[in-house]
């Protein structure tokens, strides 16, 4: 909408009594309530042009109504109106090239990012047009934000964990806000791999954004089978291992452990030829092995880090606040360990990293990509603000531009040690 005014940030409390898909959808919906109403009292408008972006016909004409319609009159004779407006689920839009119904849509559609070279490979095989993506479990299944963003504009999209069965997820509690970031034991609820590929499958294909795949499991056959399931999904460039699970057999979990880190690795790669990329989580007691495993295992990419775990109590009802007892922190409370990680293995393996961890600005993930991350994952900010993954891709090209960089390749590892000539 042409006319509409920078929205103001608000900031609302998190029930923790519902689920993050539920605390999102009535965020949402407050949010576009409160919005028709504020732009309806201070622009003169009615509450249905407020909501829609139209001029209302059968109305007296007012200062806003006359603004639209003016706005609407020019931009038709420019050949169309300026695609801001985020799209409808399953439809998609492309800025990279004309669109084949529309050629005229490319010139129309110039993002602060146009002409800014800030492609990256994310992972071996895996090259995307810029370095930021959604973190797993964050996005849910990405189709439900093209609501509200243009999701086309992302590097790639990742989904929700998947495994091979439905999951109902934990018990409630499953949120809890800490200082700089939040605890959740969602625990992996989805519809299982079948579902989400017929689900989905479409949907993916035409968000004009690549997805990767999150799998979990609780054995190596878990994760193959979730593979197998998926394989030829409209939409699926790549798969990211969720290794933050434990094995059914030993209880250990997969990513504590450089062997059976390595075995999961070894066991997907034998089953696909799209890029693996396995996720590290802080928790293990040696990272950067786990790291070396999965790179000599066969992986594409790793991508640093996974929730740290963590525990708040409830001091009236002396319990753990999650219904897990322990959660997954995480936020801006874990960039700096997610930092450290990333500097740590990017010096010990030659594949691409993935940085994620308290991403919220350009600033955070420009750290990482100094660190030696080649892209980052936004996750948590994105509940607070779903534009956060675009706005860090604005800040990178405008980083670039500012320091007259010819791409954004050119910041990754600059952190590093230097080797010696
Ligand atoms: C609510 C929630 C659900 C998550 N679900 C998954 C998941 O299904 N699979 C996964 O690999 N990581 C999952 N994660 C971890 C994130 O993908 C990410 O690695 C982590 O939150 C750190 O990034 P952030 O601080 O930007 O959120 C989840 C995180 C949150 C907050």
């Amino acid at each position: 909408m042409p006319w509409r005014r920078f929205r103001k940030k608000v900031e609302r409390s998190i029930d923790v009594s519902k689920s993050i898909e539920e605390s999102l959808d009535d965020a949402a919906d407050g949010e576009s309530e409160e919005d028709a109403a504020e732009l309806a009292e201070l622009d003169d408008a009615s509450l249905l042009e407020a909501a829609t972006g139209e001029p209302e016909e059968d109305r007296a004409p007012s200062e806003l109504g006359t603004r639209l319609r003016d706005a609407l009159a020019t931009e038709e004779q420019r050949g169309g109106l300026p695609s801001e407006r985020p799209l409808a689920r399953g439809t998609s839009r492309s800025h990279e090239g004309p669109s084949e119904e529309d050629p005229r849509a490319a010139k129309r559609v110039r993002y602060p990012e146009s002409g800014v070279d800030l492609s990256v490979e994310a992972a071996r095989g895996l090259r995307l047009k810029n370095p930021v993506m959604t973190a797993s479990g964050t996005f849910g299944q990405g189709v439900e934000y093209a609501e509200l963003i243009d999701v086309s504009r992302l590097g790639a999209i990742v989904n929700k964990g998947t495994t091979p069965n439905p999951r109902p997820g934990n018990p409630q509690y499953r949120i809890a806000e800490t200082p700089s970031g939040i605890l959740n034991s969602i625990g992996l609820e989805n519809p299982g791999a079948v579902e989400v590929a017929r689900r989905y499958g479409r949907a993916w294909a035409e968000l004009g954004v690549p997805v990767i795949v999150n799998v979990a499991g609780y054995s190596v056959e878990d994760y193959v089978y979730v593979v197998h399931e998926m394989t030829g999904t409209p939409g699926v460039v790549a798969y990211e291992l969720n290794v933050s699970c434990p094995n059914v057999r030993g209880g250990m979990l997969f990513g504590c452990d450089p062997d059976l880190a390595a075995d999961v690795t070894r066991a997907v790669k034998a089953e696909t030829d799209l890029p693996v990329i396995v996720k590290l989580t802080p928790n293990a007691p040696d990272v950067v092995a786990v790291a070396r495993a999965c790179e000599e295992a066969g992986a594409d990419g790793l991508t640093a880090i996974n929730t740290v775990l963590g525990m708040r109590i409830d001091t009236e009802r002396r319990r753990p606040m999650l219904g897990t007892g322990s959660g997954g922190l995480s936020g801006p409370a874990i960039r700096p360990i997610a930092v450290h990680i990333t500097y740590q293995v990017a010096q010990a393996v030659s594949i691409p990293v993935i940085g994620a961890g308290g991403v919220t600005s350009a600033q955070d993930a420009l750290e990482f990509l100094m660190a030696g991350a080649s892209s980052v994952q936004v996750g948590t900010a994105t509940f607070a603000d779903p534009l956060a993954p675009l706005r860090v891709i604005e800040g990178l090209a405008a980083y670039v531009r500012e320091h007259a960089l010819g791409s954004i390749r050119e910041v990754i590892g600059t952190a590093l040690p230097r080797t010696p000539e």
